[in-house]
């Protein structure tokens, strides 16, 4: 049940959302708060809409939009006129240029089937307990994201040889004294063929919650690199530093014992994702009856390819190969099942362990860090079968 003040609200902002976005429907979720075209996703924060796809979605290797999780770190932009949205791009460029959605639409289109993930993604399994948005396994999805090449606006606006890196701001309503979510990658990323800016999201125009209207996508990498609501892209001659590069999405350069405090001039900015596995079914829970499982799960390793994914249903004793799925593209995950008979009713643990192209592979704990980021511990989910 949602309460009559929060029914009214949704049916204003449905008017307000839906005369800008056609198309949006409302939709419940689990915890009973009405998020506009995200059926059945876990609300981690509304105020600051966090969005968790929960297991049971993770069974398509392209993850349908209303499934796709969100992650914002402030408010969405409340209106945003197409027709007056313009693209800044400027900096160290010879002729700095002002952009329209229509002027996008004229540029060649590239399409990148990615797997983007939250920095903060299976937070929740840090020990010990760091603070920030409990993600367990689904701050990921994977999208074909389509839009102009970032490298061909860049060259367009005449690049200088001055410019080392790249800054992004988005058009996010910043609450109070909030620093603006502005982050910047290096130029070399940002020249590959790959980057784009992304007008397009599993073939349809970006929704809100993805960006609307332009995005940047940055494949490999964490999130956080790929700018929603982009604005404004400025060539700079040295990394941006603010809030959102320092001390924010940095990983300490030695590894750092659980709980320990980490000098912020002692890390470096987290660029692309790690090797990691997550079994999506069984989830733990109900008991299980029957006498033969489907193991299933997904796996991603950034900017290289999946090599194996093995599985242990023996709480790490031995290990299987289990079978990659044969849908597949660079920065993609790899869907995987595995076959499982248990030798008899009872209480097991399921474990799951990739390794990526380069030979890196999942290890049993993952590297402690004061932000929880880049969780990739080898995954276990205790199931009990009744047989
Ligand atoms: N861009 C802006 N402008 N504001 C944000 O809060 N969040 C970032 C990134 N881009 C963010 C942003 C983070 S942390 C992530 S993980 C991804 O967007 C999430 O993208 P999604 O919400 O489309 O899944």
């Amino acid at each position: 049940m949602i309460s009559r003040r929060k029914f009214l609200g949704a049916i204003s902002a449905t008017i307000a959302v839906g005369s800008l976005y056609p198309g949006f429907t409302w939709a419940a979720t689990g915890s009973g708060v009405y998020i506009p075209g995200k059926d059945g996703m876990i609300v981690r924060s509304e105020r600051f809409l966090d969005l968790e796809m929960p297991p049971e979605l993770f069974n398509t290797w392209i993850t349908p939009v209303p499934h796709f999780f969100v992650r914002n770190h402030m408010h969405e932009p409340s209106t945003l006129n197409v027709a007056e949205w313009r693209l800044m791009i400027g900096g160290e460029v010879e002729k700095p240029l002002t952009l329209g959605l229509s002027d996008l639409a004229k540029l060649e289109a590239h399409e990148v089937t990615n797997t983007l993930e939250c920095a903060g993604n299976g937070r929740a399994f840090q020990q010990p307990h760091v603070p920030g948005v409990q993600w367990e396994r689904g701050a990921v999805g994977t999208a074909r994201f389509s839009g102009p090449g970032l490298r061909d606006l860049l060259q367009r606006a005449g690049l200088k040889s001055t410019g080392k890196h790249v800054m992004f701001r988005g058009l996010d309503e910043i609450p109070g004294k909030v620093p603006p979510f502005i982050r910047s990658i290096p130029i070399e990323k940002a020249m590959d063929s790959d980057t784009l800016v992304a007008t397009h999201m599993n073939g349809e125009p970006l929704t809100r919650h993805h960006g609307f209207p332009a995005r940047t996508l940055v494949p490999g990498w964490i999130g956080a690199a790929s700018c929603k609501w982009l604005t404004e892209i400025k060539v700079l001659d040295k990394e941006f530093e603010g809030n959102f590069m320092k001390p924010g999405y940095r990983m300490p350069n030695q590894p750092v014992a659980p709980g320990m405090d980490v000098n912020p001039n002692d890390t470096h900015p987290i660029t692309s994702l790690w090797v990691k596995s997550v079994i999506v079914s069984p989830s733990e829970g109900p008991a299980m009856k029957g006498w033969t499982f489907d193991i299933r799960g997904a796996a991603w390793a950034g900017e290289v390819d999946i090599g194996s994914v093995e599985v242990s249903t023996d709480d790490g004793a031995s290990w299987r190969e289990a079978q990659l799925g044969t849908e597949r593209a660079k920065y993609a995950w790899r869907l995987w099942s595995y076959k499982w008979k248990p030798p008899k009713p009872g209480d097991y643990v399921l474990m799951s362990r990739a390794t990526d192209s380069q030979g890196r592979t999942q290890l049993p704990t993952a590297a402690w860090n004061p932000s929880g980021y880049l969780y990739n511990a080898i995954d276990r989910v205790k199931v009990h079968v009744k047989g």
